[in-house]
């Protein structure tokens, strides 16, 4: 089969690394069409790349002929929007998380692909790709600890990344920190436990930047989330992590438990010096899940090639959606939250 013709939209801290795994790491694809409305993004990327086009409007790049496929790294806001107008056009789709910041538009979108069946849309839950986390499941289904009864999870970015979430978070609605952060671990929680969250309850605060607090969010938040299958997932989420990017889960089952990144390594090396002996901490999503980032686009190009659907599906964005929100309306509520399901 000739290779797939891709276009991305969005070119910023994640765009660029998909771009440029769209462009040189994955062999059956071409980097057809790159989109970003700062025109200079579009410029750069199409003379750094050699990309055959540039748009600074995504629905100029939507009725671009050429091309198979599109992968969607734009804010969250344009999510839903951009898929529909994708799969319209009659491209496979792979979206950025969270599929929306509203249950109502992420059931639409569900719609959408449901419609469009020959058509591959994939959900970037790229965890599920990382080398890890993936063993960890394989552990877990042939029963290495039982039956699993709870996940602990953490997610917390470095404290050093907070101007860059502020600019982030004031140019662009995200959604808040359990729909932007938390997502990840809320739809890895549903995956091990193989079960639907039913009931949540989620605190959290504005503790070392205020101004977090002023955009109604949560620099620093916990939630507490029963599973109809009754077992229970309690998952931190912060902006606020001193040492680094800590991205932490922990799994504990009727016959033992699993850790995955307890520690966050950067890598193998420890440093012995004055102040002891150093694991240095993995710095940025970039760094920790270059290799998944790599993995999910490739799957979802050998989905189109191979015609078949990849595992991440749309269900798994609006059920992780729905479970968000939850977890956002109990924080901003201070009650107990059903879930919709
Ligand atoms: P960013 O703000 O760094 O970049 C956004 C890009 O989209 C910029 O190039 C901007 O010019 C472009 N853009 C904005 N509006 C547009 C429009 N209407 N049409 C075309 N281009 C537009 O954002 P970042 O951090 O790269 O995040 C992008 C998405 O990726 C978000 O939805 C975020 O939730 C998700 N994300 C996922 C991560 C993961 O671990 N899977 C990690 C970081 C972000």
């Amino acid at each position: 089969m000739k290779k797939v013709k891709v276009g991305i939209v969005g070119l910023g801290r994640l765009g660029r690394q998909h771009a440029e795994n769209l462009a040189f790491r994955i062999p059956n694809c071409e980097l057809t069409a790159v989109c970003s409305i700062i025109e200079e993004e579009a410029k750069k990327a199409q003379e750094e790349w050699d990309v055959k086009y540039a748009y600074t409007n995504y629905d100029e790049m939507m009725k671009n002929e050429e091309l198979d496929a599109v992968l969607i790294a734009s804010p969250s806001g344009f999510h839903c929007e951009q898929i529909e107008k994708a799969l319209g056009a009659n491209l496979h789709v792979f979206s950025e998380k969270p599929l929306g910041l509203y249950l109502e538009e992420a059931v639409r979108v569900e719609e959408a692909v449901k419609k469009h069946e020959d058509k591959v849309f994939m959900l970037g839950f790229m965890r599920r790709y990382d080398k890890s986390y993936a063993y960890a499941k394989k552990k877990v289904e042939k029963g290495a600890i039982g039956e699993p009864v709870l996940i602990r999870c953490y997610g917390l970015d470095p404290s050093k990344a907070i101007g860059g979430f502020m600019n982030f978070a004031k140019n662009n609605y995200s959604g808040g920190l359990f729909l932007d952060m938390a997502i990840h671990d809320l739809d890895l929680a549903r995956w091990y436990l193989n079960s639907e969250a039913k009931q949540v309850w989620a605190i959290g605060g504005a503790y070392g930047y205020p101004e977090i607090g002023q955009l109604n969010d949560a620099e620093t938040g916990a939630a507490l989330v029963k599973f109809e299958n009754g077992t229970m997932g309690v998952f931190v989420a912060g902006r606020n992590c001193s040492h680094g990017y800590h991205i932490e889960t922990e799994i504990i089952g009727t016959e033992g438990t699993l850790r995955i990144g307890t520690t966050p390594e950067r890598n193998m090396v420890t440093v012995f010096n004055e102040t002891g002996a150093v694991k240095e901490c993995s710095e940025g999503f970039l760094e920790r899940f270059e290799q998944a980032y790599l993995s999910e686009v490739e799957e979802f190009i050998n989905c189109i090639r191979e015609e078949r659907k990849p595992a991440v599906t749309v269900e798994d964005g609006v059920l992780s959606t729905a479970l968000g929100y939850a977890c956002k309306e109990s924080f901003e509520t201070g009650e107990l939250v059903t879930v919709q399901s």
